[in-house]
């Protein structure tokens, strides 16, 4: 294993720190439980000795978890998991006020990219941190005389854990990784609650559409797509789902949406947002159904939900009318038609607004951190497979958050104890 000397850091502009620091510190602001655990990782130092390589959207949400894992003592470097996603500002601020070296650029290219996720590696980590498996694949593709010094990886969202899943599957897996995704209170929350929101908050800072009395349709109905049809709904749009899924249709059904094949869906709607984490969900034959002046986005994790490709074959001309807008014009039997897709079919939700609010990466991040720190306490038990997190450590996390809301609940009775225990009782 050669640990290769870094260049430092790569990010667009250090004069953007003193911003970056100012937004960092307002998120901190309403995340709270990762607050707390950085209190306790300031003391006990639990992930001292270790070097993080974290492969995570360059938010100001991240740069809180950043600073939490240096608290408990580990040495970090960060990239970027998008090459859209970056905040500019954040970067420049962990790189001078923080001492987290970051390699990230907002609009970086392909090789960028993946040089950056190459720097990050060079510094040998002993835990990688995903968003996307990006970083994770590349490990075990061309960097693979770093693995035997990787104690365990975690994995943020749903995209990441399919692929990782498929490599322990493959049996090709060279080290445990823990799913936070798959915690309680990370995808009933962040997947749900964030992607609602900050999909739509994406798409009106691009276009400043009126959603109210628009139809949107939204494809996929899993913890992000349902998040997206409820705020959808919330606004005033009649909302379309499309699902393959015959449970989760029947769920989006009895959720009070029309439910129909894309092919249908295209001709009628306004606003189009894919949340399905598969290849070509909206394809040429569907851009050439929609309405003149259809709006198309993507808040999957990868930008291959979209047939954007088949798109610009098929286009007379493609032109940006506004950041974040490209106008792909299409034949219209004598006449012409518009088709706008929104932030290069990437993350709209991160590349156009902020993400999610920090409130619920809060709870997201507080299992970054824990999962960290279980993985170095508990390796050697470990298997290189896809993990999901404790239980304790899902509800210790709820706890936290309910207190820092000033909400109380209820606990068992010794009696209630007891019945959910015994079989005998009956009526
Ligand atoms: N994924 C979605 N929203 C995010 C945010 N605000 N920060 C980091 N990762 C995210």
């Amino acid at each position: 294993m050669v640990r290769k000397k870094t260049s430092g850091f790569d990010i667009k502009d250090k004069s953007l720190a003193k911003a970056g620091k100012e937004r960092i510190l307002w998120a901190d602001r309403h995340m709270p439980v990762l607050a707390s655990i950085r209190e306790r990782f300031e003391k006990k130092k639990p992930l001292k000795g270790h070097r993080i390589a974290a492969c995570l959207h360059v938010t100001t949400e991240t740069a809180n978890l950043m600073r939490t894992l240096k608290a408990g003592g580990a040495e970090i470097t960060l990239c970027a998991s998008n090459p859209l996603s970056t905040q500019d500002d954040v970067a420049a601020s962990l790189t001078c006020d923080f001492g987290i070296p970051t390699y990230a650029i907002k609009g970086e290219d392909h090789k960028t990219y993946y040089n950056h996720i190459n720097a990050a590696l060079d510094t040998a980590p002993h835990i990688t941190m995903d968003d996307g498996a990006d970083l994770v694949n590349v490990l075990h593709g061309q960097r693979k005389d770093l693995l035997e010094g990787i104690v365990g990886g975690t994995e943020e969202t749903t995209t990441g854990v399919i692929r990782l899943a498929a490599m322990a599957e493959q049996g090709v897996l060279a080290y445990p990784i823990i799913a936070v995704n798959d915690a309680m209170t990370k995808h009933l929350f962040d997947n749900r609650y964030g992607t609602g929101q900050s999909t739509l908050d994406g798409i009106v800072r691009a276009t400043n559409i009126l959603l109210a009395g628009s139809t949107v349709v939204v494809c996929g109905y899993g913890w992000c797509g349902r998040g997206v049809a409820m705020r959808a709904k919330g606004m005033g749009a009649d909302v379309i789902v499309t699902e393959v899924d015959p449970v989760r249709a029947l769920e989006a059904v009895m959720d009070g949406y029309r439910v129909m094949p894309m092919a249908e869906a295209a001709a009628v709607g306004d606003v189009f947002i894919t949340v399905t984490g598969d290849i070509h969900v909206i394809r040429v034959e569907h851009f050439k159904k929609m309405k003149d002046g259809a709006v198309v986005c993507n808040s999957g994790h990868f930008n291959v939900e979209l047939d954007l490709e088949g798109l610009r074959q098929a286009a007379l001309r493609v032109r940006n009318t506004r950041p974040f807008v490209e106008e792909y014009v299409l034949k219209n039997g004598r006449k012409e038609k518009s088709v706008f897709i929104l932030a290069e079919g990437r993350l709209v939700n991160l590349a156009a607004a902020e993400g999610h609010p920090a409130v619920v990466m809060d709870m997201s991040f507080a299992n970054q951190a824990l999962s960290v720190e279980y993985l170095i306490q508990n390796r050697k038990e470990m298997e290189n497979q896809v993990y999901v997190i404790p239980e304790e450590i899902d509800m210790e996390i709820a706890s936290i958050k309910l207190k820092a809301m000033g909400v109380k609940i209820d606990k068992l009775t010794p009696e209630q104890v007891h019945y959910l225990n015994s079989f005998e009782m009956g009526t």
